[in-house]
C-alpha cells in the first residue's frame, strides 16, 4: 500500500532523514520507534504531503505521491493524526468532526457520515456526550480520540499516527490502543511511529527502529521484541545472556 524508497528530508541545509527505506502493507499496523529528534515527525509529515523530499520516492497504493500536496494525498486515502491532536481548539467537538468529513459531506454522502459517526462513537463513548463542548476544553486523552475519529470520519486507506501517546494517562494511552487494534481488525492500515517502544511494538506486526534519521534495525515484531540492542536501549532491559 506505502513503499518508500530512499527518503531523505531536510530543512534548510540539515538533513533530518537521511535515507530510509521501508513498506507497509494492506491491513498492517507498522511501527516507527526513535527517541526524541529521530526524525519520526517529519518523516510522517513528508508522507502526508506537508515537506517535500529532498531526495527518494513515495509510492502510495500505485501513485507518486512524494512532494504532492497535501489535499491531494488526503484524496488518495492518507490521513495524518498529527503529534499534539491539532484540533481547532475554539470549535466544538462537532464541528471539528465534520471538518474531517468535508469531502464526503461536500459529495452528498450526510447519511453515510452520520452512520459512521455512530460507529465512532462506540469505539470512543467518551466523545459522544462531548459533541457540542469546546474541543480546547476536552482531556488530552478525549481529545486524542478526537483527533483520531477527525481521521477516520474520512474513511482513510492509511492512518499515519504521530504519537498518540504524548501526555497521556497510562489508562487512556490503553484505551487508544485497544482502538488501534480494533481498527486493524476491521481493515484499517496503520502507521503509527512511537518514542514509547513497548507501545509500539505491542500493537504492531513489524517494526523500525530510527536513530538519527537512519534505520538502525528492522524486523517482525517478535524478532524486534527479542532483540538485546531494542531491549537495552528502548526496553530498559538487560539482554538475558
Ligand atoms: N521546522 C524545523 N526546522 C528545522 N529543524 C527542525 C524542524 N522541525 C524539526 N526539526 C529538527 O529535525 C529533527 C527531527 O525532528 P522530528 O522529526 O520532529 O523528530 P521526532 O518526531 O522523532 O521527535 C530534530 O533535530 C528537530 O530539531
Ligand atoms: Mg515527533
Amino acid at each position: 500500500m506505502l513503499s518508500v524508497d530512499g527518503l531523505r528530508v531536510r530543512y534548510g541545509s540539515l538533513e533530518v532523514v537521511k535515507g530510509i527505506s521501508f513498506s507497509v502493507r494492506e491491513g498492517e499496523i507498522v511501527t516507527i520507534i526513535g527517541a526524541n529528534g529521530a526524525g519520526k515527525s517529519t518523516t510522517l509529515r513528508t508522507l502526508a504531503g506537508l515537506l517535500s523530499p529532498y531526495q527518494g520516492t513515495v509510492m502510495f497504493r500505485d501513485r507518486k505521491i512524494g512532494g504532492a500536496r497535501p489535499y491531494n494525498v488526503a484524496a488518495l486515502g492518507l490521513r495524518l493524526v498529527p503529534e499534539g491532536r491539532q484540533l481547532f481548539p475554539d470549535h466544538t467537538v462537532r464541528e471539528n468532526l465534520e471538518l474531517g468529513a468535508y469531502l464526503r459531506l461536500w459529495r452528498g454522502e450526510r447519511t453515510g457520515v452520520a452512520k459512521d459517526m455512530e460507529e465512532l462513537f462506540e469505539l470512543f463513548p467518551q466523545i459522544r456526550p462531548r459533541l457540542d463542548q469546546r474541543a480546547g476544553s476536552l482531556s488530552g486523552g478525549e481529545q486524542q480520540m478526537v483527533a483520531i475519529a477527525r481521521a477516520l470520519i474520512s474513511q482513510p486507506r492509511l492512518l499515519l499516527m504521530d504519537e498518540p501517546s504524548l501526555g497521556l494517562a497510562p489508562m487512556l494511552i490503553q484505551s487508544i490502543f485497544d482502538a488501534l487494534i480494533k481498527l486493524r481488525s476491521r481493515g484499517l492500515t496503520i502507521l503509527l511511529v512511537e518514542q514509547m517502544a513497548w507501545l509500539g511494538l505491542g500493537v504492531c506486526d513489524r517494526g523500525y527502529i530510527l536513530e538519527s534519521g537512519r534505520f538502525a534495525l528492522e524486523g517482525s515484531r517478535d524478532e524486534l521484541l527479542r532483540h538485546p540492542r531494542v531491549l537495552e536501549a528502548y526496553l530498559g532491559k538487560t539482554p538475558r545472556s
